[in-house]
Order: C-alpha cells, then sequence, then structure tokens
C-alpha cells in the first residue's frame, strides 16, 4: 500500500473531454486505499455522470454549490475541511483561470479556494490553449501559490492536433500524488515542532494566554512527517487532531513546554519553533479562586517566562537547524532579522499578524524565510502548503548544514 492508504483524496473533476479519464483516477485511488469524494462541474456532467462517480468512490458525488443535504447547508466547506488533498483532473483552461483569479463561482472553485489542504490541478486542453501566455501565466500564478502542477503529457489531442495538453494519464497522477505524501525529504531526521499557546494559570479557574490556534506548527509537523521525518509535537492546549505519525506531547504552560522541548531537542536534527509561548506568568499561582473585592484593584504580579527556543540554541547539543516564527504587526522584516540574531537561529520564519487573512487562527497564511544568507517570501496559501515549502527550504539548509566540514 503507497502513502495514500486511508488519505481523504477529493477529485474535483472540468469539463474536457478528457472527464472520462476522471472515472479511472478514482478507481486507481481507491485501489490504493484512499478515501475519495468527488465533484463534478456542472460542464463534466456533459462528459460522465454523478451516478458512474458515485458507483466508483463509493459516496455521493457532488455537484451544486448550494447543497440542502449538507450539514448547515455548506457543503463547500465541509468537502474543504474533509480533504487532506484535493485534485483537479481534468482542469480546463477556464478553471485554471478562475482558479488564479481566486474566484468562487461554481463548487469546484469555491471548495479550492476553502480548503486548507494542498491542491493539485492536472491540466488538459487543446495544444494552442495551454501555449496561451495567458494560460501560461494563470499556471504560473498557482505553481507560484503552491498549487501542485501535474503534466499536462504531449501527444494525440482528441480535436486531431499534435502537441502538449494531454491530460497525464491516471497512473502517473497516482504516482505524482503519491510523492506528495511521501517525498523523504527528511527521512531518517528527528524533528521537534512547538505549537500553539501556553496557559499560564493565576488561580484555579483564571488564565494568561494568546490568540494562537497551532494550525501553523501543526501543518508543519504534519508536513515533516509525511517527509519521512520521525517527529516530537510539543503542543499547548489547542482544538486539533494532532497529525498522523507524529509524536504529541501535550502540554499547559510555558515552563512545562520548556522542560519537555529542552530534553526532545537534544541532539535533534532540527527544531522548529511555531508556539506562541507567553512572555510573561503570574509570579505565583493562588490555589484556592481569587475573590472579587469591591471597589479593589487587582494587582497581578508577571515574571519572564523561560525563552524556549534561544535555550535550545544554547545546548551543548544543539540541533542542527533552529527555526523559528516571528508573529509582528510592525515592521516585520526588521524585527525578524534581529530576533534571528538575538535567538541564534539559523531561520525565522515571519509573518504580519496584523493582516486579517494571516492572522492568528486564520486557515492560510504568507511569510518570509530569514536566513543567513538569503530572505525570501512564500505568498499567501493555505497553512499546510505553506508548510509543505517550509520543509522544502529547512530540508535544504539542514543538508548544507550537515555537509559543513
Ligand atoms: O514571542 P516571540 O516573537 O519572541 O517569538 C519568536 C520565536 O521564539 C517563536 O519561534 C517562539 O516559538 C519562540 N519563543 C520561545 N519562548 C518564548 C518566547 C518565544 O521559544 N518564551
Amino acid at each position: 500500500m503507497g502513502q495514500l492508504n486511508q488519505r481523504h483524496i477529493l477529485v474535483a473533476i472540468s469539463g474536457g473531454i478528457a472527464a472520462y479519464k476522471g472515472a479511472e483516477l478514482v478507481r486507481l485511488l481507491k485501489k490504493q486505499g484512499a478515501l475519495v469524494r468527488v465533484v463534478l462541474s456542472r460542464g463534466a456532467t456533459e462528459f460522465i455522470t454523478p451516478l458512474t462517480m458515485q458507483a466508483l468512490s463509493g459516496e455521493p458525488t457532488h455537484t451544486e454549490l448550494l447543497d440542502e443535504a449538507a450539514e448547515a447547508g455548506m457543503g463547500h466547506i465541509e468537502l474543504a475541511r474533509w480533504a487532506d488533498l484535493m485534485i483537479i483532473a481534468p482542469a480546463t483552461a477556464d478553471v485554471i483561470a478562475r482558479l488564479a483569479q481566486g474566484r468562487a463561482d461554481d463548487l469546484l472553485t469555491t471548495v479550492a479556494l476553502a480548503t486548507p489542504a494542498p491542491v493539485a490541478v492536472a491540466p488538459a486542453m487543446n495544444q494552442q490553449m495551454w501555449a496561451h501566455a495567458a494560460t501560461q501565466e494563470n499556471i504560473q500564478m498557482l505553481a507560484s501559490r503552491g498549487i501542485q502542477i501535474v503534466g499536462p503529457s504531449a501527444g494525440e489531442q482528441a480535436c486531431g492536433d499534435v502537441g502538449l495538453g494531454r491530460l497525464l494519464e491516471p497512473e502517473a497522477i497516482v504516482i505524482a500524488l503519491n510523492q506528495r505524501f511521501d517525498n523523504r525529504l527528511l527521512e531518517g531526521r528527528r524533528v521537534v515542532v512547538t505549537a500553539g499557546p501556553t496557559v499560564e494559570a493565576i488561580d484555579p479557574v483564571r488564565y494568561l494566554s494568546n490568540h494562537s490556534s497551532g494550525k501553523m506548527g501543526y501543518a508543519l509537523a504534519g508536513a515533516c512527517a509525511d517527509a519521512g521525518a520521525q517527529v516530537e509535537l510539543i503542543s499547548g492546549p489547542v482544538h486539533l487532531d494532532p497529525p498522523d505519525r507524529v509524536t504529541l506531547h501535550l502540554v499547559t504552560s510555558a515552563a512545562e513546554m520548556c522542560v519537555r522541548a529542552l530534553e526532545l531537542a537534544d541532539g535533534a536534527d532540527l527544531f522548529i519553533g511555531a508556539a506562541a509561548v507567553a512572555d510573561y506568568r503570574p509570579e505565583s499561582t493562588s490555589a484556592d479562586k481569587i475573590k472579587k473585592q469591591a471597589g479593589d484593584t487587582l494587582v497581578i504580579t508577571l515574571v519572564e517566562n523561560p525563552d524556549i527556543i534561544a535555550s535550545v540554541s544554547q545546548l551543548a547539543n544543539r540541533p542542527v537547524l533552529i527555526a523559528g516564527f516571528a508573529a509582528e504587526t510592525n515592521s516585520v522584516m526588521d524585527h525578524a532579522r534581529e530576533k534571528r540574531l538575538r535567538k541564534g537561529l539559523d531561520m525565522i520564519i515571519a509573518n504580519d499578524v496584523s493582516d486579517p487573512d494571516t492572522t492568528f487562527g486564520a486557515e492560510q497564511n504568507a511569510v518570509h524565510l530569514i536566513t543567513e544568507t538569503e530572505e525570501r517570501s512564500l505568498p499567501l496559501a493555505s497553512k499546510r502548503v505553506i508548510a509543505e515549502q517550509i520543509v522544502l527550504a529547512v530540508a535544504d539548509s539542514l543538508e548544507r548544514l550537515l555537509r559543513r566540514p
């Protein structure tokens, strides 16, 4: 069984002559153990019936944006959340253009916009349409957002033309999707990730914390595991399911997170600090609930928490590569550069949390990767796609650091 076993794969089929090959793709994915749901665009239903796809996938086929059968009528959101990966095959020139524009004018494009999962696109169209500058620009835009482009291949076309634009054969699409989950970039590496907020108790019922959702750290832990790493995820309290093949260590306060991080980071290959650690904690925690005194002012003295990532960087057996996050609201790059140096990090991943698209709790993120020698931007994409791009970058830096004499 390959990497697709038990994965939730959403197959979206748009209206081209190659739509019939979507049926074969679904059959092959099911053979790999994947759980498959199918979205047909209205055009696709001219080429292939919802019933065929239902029989092959074993699930109802989805065609309409407004779905009365779905919980709260929001079938698109349910599908978007359900998917571990969305593959649009075939993707017509029109669908590619609409995806590039971020349109949400049918079920297929709406789900593509709403899903936090990685999206892959398998184009299929007449060779002249594929070669057109408009299509090429759209494809480049999708690729720059982390969307995987599989194919097209060259050969004879349904219209009689010969050239690039044929849908990649379903077997080849399945191989490409397998590789997506199994890129072996961090094979054999030991990785420690911190995620989520920390919670600092004031008394048994009250605490100090922050808005971190843990989504970015969990996406990173999942992407590292999919890249073959042995992953230890140290997480503050969040409402997320841990990714598969990750060892979860649940903690509450910064002090607890620090102890666990120092223990697990010792001798690790990679440490990623994605947690939003509270900078301060109450000097003491009241054993009993603090009572309200009418007219009183309550003073809570706060003391500084340990800087976990800076302490990890001081370990004698320090991880080979340490990457931290800098969530900033102003002068993002300057603060991030300063933080990288001050904390002794190899890489800092800066993001602007004053932007509602990329703030705490958002499904998407846009970040800047800063190392000693390089700075580059990863444009707005789902946190999972950003995580995969960060894994690519850290795997590359890690190889270079390990080769250094
Ligand atoms: O909060 P700050 O912007 O300083 O966080 C930058 C980086 O340092 C993040 O990677 C965060 O996980 C880490 N950090 C930490 N311990 C702290 C504060 C921050 O590990 N006490």
